[in-house]
């Protein structure tokens, strides 16, 4: 059986994951987040606020018996207070941090730590962002919080080839595009004022250009079902066929 945790099951990205790895009965997915919608046998929901760091350093991985392939998919995120610095609220400059880019990092070290030295597949998979490789004025929480997911996931690429060569954690760190999800419902609610690009997102919307979560979903799984064949770190949806 192929194991999956995967952050953020309740909605958009992580919910058309969870669906999508469903349909394939060798799969088990546990789906962490506040809320759930899925009603599956293989598939448990686990509730955790990842914005609350004692509930994450609280979390256990599962000892998973012979599984094929175990798999983290650090989804969960949120865009933050869109607001240029100054005007940003300072609790959601640190829920965005604790959701973003410390709860993956503690769950990374964690899974890490728990299947490292097993000689099943292991990959960690982070959902980050384009907005976390070029700046875009109002989000530089969000964007800052995805350049250190990419970076973290780099690091950890450099430790597992040097020292465990085969038996290697394989990770990847993916930006997704612009998905028609909940998040860029969010990214619309903000005015011209707040976000000088709040028109441009509204047209991708009312121009049909945001891509559909089945399109996006379909391809991270095929990418992690082909992961062989996939040798960097840091990719975009796009470079995936
Ligand atoms: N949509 C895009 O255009 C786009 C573009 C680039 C990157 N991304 C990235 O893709 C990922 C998924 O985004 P999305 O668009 O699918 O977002 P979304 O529709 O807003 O869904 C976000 C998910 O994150 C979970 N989450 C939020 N706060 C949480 C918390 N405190 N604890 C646990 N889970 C929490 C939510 O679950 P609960 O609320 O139930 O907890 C929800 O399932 C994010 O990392 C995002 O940055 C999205």
């Amino acid at each position: 059986m192929n194991i999956y945790f995967i952050t953020g099951t309740s909605k958009g990205i992580g919910y058309g994951l969870a669906i999508e790895l469903l349909k394939n009965t060798n799969n088990f997915v546990f789906g962490l987040s506040r809320n759930n919608n899925i009603t599956h046998n293989n598939f448990k929901h686990i509730y955790i606020d990842l914005s609350d760091l004692e509930q994450v350093k609280n979390f256990n991985f599962e000892f998973c018996k012979n599984p094929q392939k175990i798999v983290l998919i650090n989804n969960s995120g949120i865009i933050g207070h869109i607001r240029q610095i100054g005007k940003v609220d300072n609790n959601k400059i640190i829920e965005t941090y604790n959701i973003n880019t410390i709860a993956p990092s503690i769950l990374m070290n964690k899974f890490i730590e728990k299947y490292e030295n097993e000689n099943y597949e292991k990959i960690i998979l982070n959902i980050s962002s384009g907005a976390g490789r070029h700046s875009i004025s109002s989000w530089a929480t969000y964007c800052s919080s995805k350049s250190a997911i990419d970076m973290f996931s780099q690091v950890i690429f450099d430790e597992q080839q040097k020292n465990r060569k085969n038996k290697a954690v394989k990770i990847y760190s993916i930006a997704p595009g612009i998905v028609d999800t909940p998040m860029q419902t969010d990214i619309r609610k903000a005015t011209i004022e707040e976000f000088e690009f709040a028109d441009k997102f509204k047209m991708y919307k009312k121009n049909g250009e945001l891509t559909s979560v089945q399109e996006v979903t379909e391809k991270l799984v095929a990418f992690i079902e082909n992961s062989v064949k996939y040798k960097k770190v840091i990719y975009d949806i796009r470079e995936i066929r």
